[in-house]
């Protein structure tokens, strides 16, 4: 079905670029408000026979000369690119174009970052540079040069020969455009080596600004060696160039960027050091590294015919980033931080009016589409491909995806079909997983006569516009049956759901099981299975299945608060008492502990209340979140202490699993325990702290409580010189305010000389903050949406791609109440009425209002 919006896109519409690029030579010079940048390129006819004339992408360039097989030409300039006729058979076209740099807010093609050159293409940015078929199928070889005078002058492939400001640069690996990336500026190298398993040296530069960067590179060093060598060794893949380059920029919409040879980062997924960076940011900074090495095979060698395909590349190497973690670093708990980020931020857009397939059929502007969906859910679908077919055939269909598929551009079809060639089952099915959006429900019926123990599983996916007719999926059930006394009577089996409702039965048990569903949380389905709290507080104590054990006891707390923000019920003692129990095994990983202590989000809450009909009230959420919180302190009083003592880590600081664990165990057991002592023992933590990790989590803590007022002073003293530290320090204020204070704070912290708008790790900070203040957005009397749309409107002329990403802080409005509703309303009215709006967000308020 097509909408009649001007300016859409449709997969059902491609069509083929009706010529190849033989070769790409590039030569930039280098100037802040005016760089020059020649372009030499040989196309040659494709076989479907080409048009007369070609189109080629341009935007914001000024045009000096163009020239065909070496004679001038006037080609037809338009907002969006450039035609002109050409002859047949091969031919040179040439360009001179001068752009902008320093002008470039929008951080999309050749931009300024503190002084430093640096591009960020994908998806659609190659274009602002020259004029090019900025199309992703369209695979070339390029030659750079660049002429500049800064110390240090990068691109893409293996370094040529240079001079005092000139280099040249040759990738000799076939590319599309997107991954086109240039860095120019004065940095330094924190620079190291790998021997791939076949011999090959690989010099291995990290760039960074002199001046306090330098020191916090090694980690991320580390890390890239390690992820270069898992690829080598589980997936068999070679790095294939002589150097592997990546740059740390301040100014960066995304994470990072894998440009061939060539990655560039947000410098908060790549810089860190024990003093200014969390736990939680190494392990990010780890996989954000192998995501990013990653797609030097997923992705780059092997690319997507167009940008519907996205999912291709993105779902794939977010499954193998995960699987990266889970080796580094401990399976259950990466597994339940995935599904905790899951039902965080793709639950909501599946379910809400952003809700999109993972591979998308149309879209305006492709930079909307870098999304939970797209990416998470997207490594979900694979994960569940790797348990239909197993792992053996999981490791062929991959081998033979790699030999086939190697330097060339292909789509979802393309991908099933080398599962399809190795295992001989059909997966037109499976197909509809990338095609339909929407959660799937699944709920379960269970009977138990005389030995005979059955499952009756029915699933359905709520109609959306995005898909207004829902087929049938398959689903992996991992499902396992424990007996009486918690011994697994049945050990896990995955079970294949493929109708609306299917049935399961297990002979010859000498009782009724308690079921263990979705292990492993083996699809990214809704469970709706009704057991009693018993069962419930039985599989939290007994669980064989990690995932499952932590998920029976996210289930009481889901509900007891339910309840509990919608009467006056008191916390449900099954959760309190299974959770002590859980805490007090040492047996237990202090980092899976310090899960189990973790509560659902109140956003989470509202749309669990939503989902039952039920309109949710903020406030009450919150007030019962603060309750649970007080009563699970209380009935932890005696046990907090020790669990302090014991996981209070002595030893050198080190971000590894095992110490960070205890740290998570030891931050969480701190909040709780503020709570008893009014914050004297986080206060002495925090004066003691010498990691971020403590000095962070004792600040939240008190913040929690409503102190930590001298803390935030003197943290700001601390670490005023730090950006990386600072955008810590505007979010937890916020994150952390009641929900009554929590606009006052943000249009206090809007006036810091410190708040930088235009650089979007402190706009995330800061309005990112508010919107995760569930109270505080949603604040009774709108000024929280005010405040909120106030930003967008001054971010997007600046920034559309930001501003646009952070629309989505209002896809769930249709959850709240009337008047709430009505306040939201106004807001995506008064953003959509507003005058030179970009299309980027002009698309994500009319989808978000539809
Ligand atoms: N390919 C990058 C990654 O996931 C993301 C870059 C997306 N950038 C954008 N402007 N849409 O690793
Ligand atoms: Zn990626």
């Amino acid at each position: 079905m097509k909408d009649s919006a001007p300016g859409t896109v449709y997969l059902s519409d491609y069509a083929p670029f009706g010529w190849l690029i033989e070769s790409v030579h590039l030569e930039f010079d280098l100037d802040p408000d005016a760089t020059r940048v020649k372009s030499r390129i040989v196309f040659s006819p494709n076989l479907n026979s080409p048009e007369q004339e070609f189109f080629l992408h341009g935007e914001n360039l000024r045009l000096i000369s163009a020239r065909i097989d070496g004679t001038a030409i006037s080609p037809r300039i338009t907002r969006e690119g450039l035609t002109c006729p050409v002859p047949e058979g091969e031919f040179l076209f040439e360009a001179e174009v001068e752009i902008n740099p320093g002008a470039n807010t929008a951080l999309e093609g050749l931009y300024l970052s503190n002084g430093m050159f640096c591009t960020q293409c994908e998806a659609e940015g190659f274009r602002k540079i020259t004029y090019y078929p900025d199309r992703p199928e369209v695979m070339a070889v390029f030659t750079v040069e660049i002429n500049g005078s800064a110390s240090v002058l990068l691109s893409n492939g293996n370094p040529g020969p240079r001079g005092p400001g000139h280099a040249l640069w040759h990738d000799p690996w076939p590319k599309p455009s997107y991954l086109f990336a240039l860095v120019a500026g004065d940095l330094v190298a924190h620079s190291d080596r790998f021997t791939t398993a076949s011999g090959r040296r690989v010099d291995l530069n990290l760039w960074v600004r002199p001046g306090g960067d330098e020191d916090k590179c090694a980690f991320a060093m580390e890390a890239l060696k390690r992820a270069m060598q898992w690829d080598e060794q589980v997936y068999g893949r070679e790095y294939d160039l002589d150097v592997f380059n990546i740059v740390a920029v301040d100014d960066f919409n995304m994470g990072a960027m894998e440009n061939k040879g060539l990655n560039v980062f947000n410098s908060a997924a790549v810089l860190a050091s024990p003093e200014t960076s969390t736990d939680a940011n190494f392990e990010r900074i780890e996989a954000i590294i192998a995501h990013e090495y990653f797609h030097n095979w997923t992705g780059n060698r092997i690319t997507c015919r167009d940008w519907f395909q996205l999912c291709l590349k993105e779902g794939l190497t977010v499954f193998r980033d995960a699987q990266f973690t889970a080796d580094m670093r401990s399976a259950p708990v990466k597994r339940i931080r995935d599904v905790i980020d899951l039902r965080a931020r793709q639950f909501p857009e599946d379910n809400g009016p952003l809700a999109h397939p993972v591979r998308p059929d149309h879209f305006q502007e492709i930079n909307n589409f870098y999304t939970a969906t797209v990416y998470e859910k997207g490594a979900e679908v694979i994960g569940m491909l790797k348990r239909l077919v197993g792992d053996k055939a999981y490791a062929e269909a991959l081998e033979l995806y790699f030999a086939r598929f190697d330097g060339q551009a292909i789509t979802i079809e393309d991908w099933l079909s080398v599962f399809e060639d190795v295992t001989g089952r059909e997966l037109c099915q499976f197909l509809r997983w990338y095609t339909q959006a929407g959660t799937p429900r699944v709920a379960v019926k269970e009977e138990y006569d005389s030995g005979t123990y059955t499952l009756t599983f029915t699933q359905s996916t709520p109609p959306s516009a995005a898909s207004p007719v829902q087929r049938p999926q398959i689903i992996p059930i991992a499902v396992g049956l424990l007996g009486a006394n918690g011994d697994e009577v049945v050990p896990t089996q995955m079970l294949e759901l493929t109708k609306d409702s299917q049935s399961f039965t297990f002979e010859g048990l000498s009782g009724r099981p308690v079921p263990s569903i979705l292990r492993d949380f083996s699809a990214p389905v809704i469970l709706e299975h009704e057991i009693s709290d018993a069962e419930r507080a039985f599989l939290l104590a007994h669980d064989t299945d990690p995932f499952n054990r932590w998920e029976a006891g996210q289930a009481l707390a889901r509900e007891t608060l339910c309840y509990m923000a919608t009467s006056d019920a008191r916390p449900n003692p099954d959760y309190l008492e299974g959770l002590r129990a859980v805490l007090r095994d040492d047996s237990l990983d202090p980092a899976y502990r310090a899960l189990m202590l973790g509560l659902p989000g109140e956003s989470e809450i509202a749309l669990a209340l939503s989902a039952h009909g039920i309109i949710p009230a903020p406030e009450a959420i919150h007030a019962a979140r603060e309750r649970l919180l007080d009563a699970l302190s209380e009935t932890l009083a005696d046990d907090l202490p020790a669990l302090l003592d014991a996981n209070a880590v002595r030893e050198r600081y080190s971000p590894d699993a095992a110490q960070s664990g205890r740290r998570a165990l030891f931050t969480a057991a701190l909040a709780l325990w503020s709570r008893r002592d009014g914050g004297a023992r986080a206060a002495s933590e925090y004066a003691a702290a010498d990691n971020m990790t403590l000095q962070l989590g004792a600040l939240g803590a008190l913040l929690a409580i409503g102190r930590g007022e001298a803390e935030t002073a003197a943290f700001y003293e601390q670490w005023r010189h730090e950006r990386l530290v600072i955008d810590k320090w505007f979010a937890i204020q916020i994150s952390h305010a009641a929900p009554d204070a929590a606009v006052a704070k943000t249009r206090a912290l809007v006036q810091h000389p410190d708040f930088n708008w235009k650089n979007p790790n402190r706009f995330r900070a800061v309005l990112g903050a508010l919107a995760g203040n569930h109270g505080g957005f949603h604040s009774r009397d709108g000024r929280g949406y005010a405040l909120f749309a106030d930003w967008l409107l001054t971010l997007d002329p600046v920034n559309p791609q930001t501003a646009a990403r952070m629309c989505t802080a209002f896809q769930s409005w249709r959850h709240y109440d009337g008047g709430r509703q009505m306040l939201i309303g106004a807001q995506l009215d008064r953003i959509a009425t507003a005058g030179g709006r970009s299309k980027d967000m002009g698309e994500m308020i009319a989808r978000i209002r539809a």
